[in-house]
C-alpha cells in the first residue's frame, strides 16, 4: 500500500514517462519521485518493448536504472538529449526550480541544460509562490570551502532575501560529498527576491561549483495528487 504522498509521486512519475518514445535519449532525475520514473520505464522497457538509453544525473539513478533493465550511456555518448524527466524540491510559478535536496544539482543542471525539453514531476507540496523556503543548495569544491562559505555571506548581504544563514550539508560526522567529489552549502534564505540575480551572483565567486537555481530551463511541471489525478503546467 502506497502513503498518499508516494502515490502523487507515481501518478505524476507515470504520467511524465509518457514523454518517453522509442529511439530517445532521455535524461533520467535523482530523488524518490524519479526513482518511481525510472521504475515506470522500467517496467515499460520489460512489458512493452520501449526502446529507448538513459543518461543518469546520479550513480544512485544509474544502479537502479541498470537494476530495471535500461540501457545507460553517458552524457558525452549521448551529445544531446531529447527529454530529461526529474523531481525538483520547489517551482514557482515560472517554472522556475530549486534542486539539490538530493545532492544531485550539478549533474542534473548539466543534463537538463543538454535537453530539448525538462519534465519536472512533483507533489503539490513543492509549488511555492517565491522561491527560498526550501534550503537552496550550492555544491563548493572542498578546497578553501570556508573562505569560499564567507564569500557567499558577503554576497548575501546585499541580496534581497529573508534569511542569510548558511550551513554546511553533513554525512553523520563528515561532510556530505556529491558524486563529482565536492560539498554542499544550504543557504536557508527564506525567500529569494530576485532568483535570476541569485544564480549569477553565487556562480561568480570562485570555489562555487553550481547552485540549485534551475532559471527558465523547465518546460513542464507534471503534478500528481495522491487520488491519482495529474496536472500539467507549462
Ligand atoms: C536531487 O538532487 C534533487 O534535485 C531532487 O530532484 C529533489 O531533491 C527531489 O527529490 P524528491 O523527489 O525525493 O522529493
Amino acid at each position: 500500500e502506497l502513503s498518499p504522498v508516494d502515490r502523487a509521486k507515481f501518478a505524476s512519475a507515470a504520467r511524465a514517462a509518457e514523454f518517453v518514445e522509442d529511439g530517445m535519449r532521455v535524461g533520467l532525475g535523482t530523488g524518490s519521485t524519479a526513482a518511481w520514473l525510472v521504475r515506470c520505464l522500467g517496467d515499460k522497457v520489460r512489458d512493452n518493448g520501449l526502446k529507448f538509453r538513459g543518461v543518469p544525473t546520479s550513480t544512485r539513478t544509474a544502479k537502479l536504472a541498470r537494476e530495471v533493465g535500461i540501457e545507460v550511456i553517458t552524457l558525452d555518448e549521448a551529445g544531446w538529449l531529447d527529454v530529461t524527466i526529474d523531481g525538483a524540491d520547489e517551482f514557482d510559478g515560472d517554472l522556475n526550480l530549486i534542486k539539490g535536496g538530493g545532492g544531485a544539482l550539478l549533474q542534473e543542471k548539466i543534463v537538463a541544460t543538454a535537453s530539448d525539453k525538462m519534465v519536472v514531476i512533483t507533489d503539490p507540496a513543492k509549488s511555492v509562490e517565491t522561491l527560498g523556503k526550501f534550503p537552496l543548495p550550492v555544491e563548493v569544491i572542498p578546497f578553501g570551502m570556508r573562505t569560499t562559505k564567507t564569500l557567499i555571506e558577503e554576497a548575501l548581504g546585499s541580496m534581497d532575501v529573508s534569511g542569510r544563514d548558511v550551513t554546511l550539508r553533513m554525512d553523520g560526522d563528515a561532510p556530505f560529498v556529491t558524486d563529482e567529489g565536492n560539498h554542499i552549502l544550504d543557504l536557508h534564505l527564506g525567500r529569494i527576491g530576485n532568483a535570476r540575480q541569485m544564480a549569477l551572483t553565487l556562480n561568480q565567486l570562485p570555489g562555487v561549483v553550481e547552485n540549485g537555481l534551475f532559471i527558465d530551463i523547465c518546460d513542464v511541471v507534471v503534478i500528481g495528487h495522491s487520488d491519482g489525478q495529474v496536472e500539467l503546467r507549462d
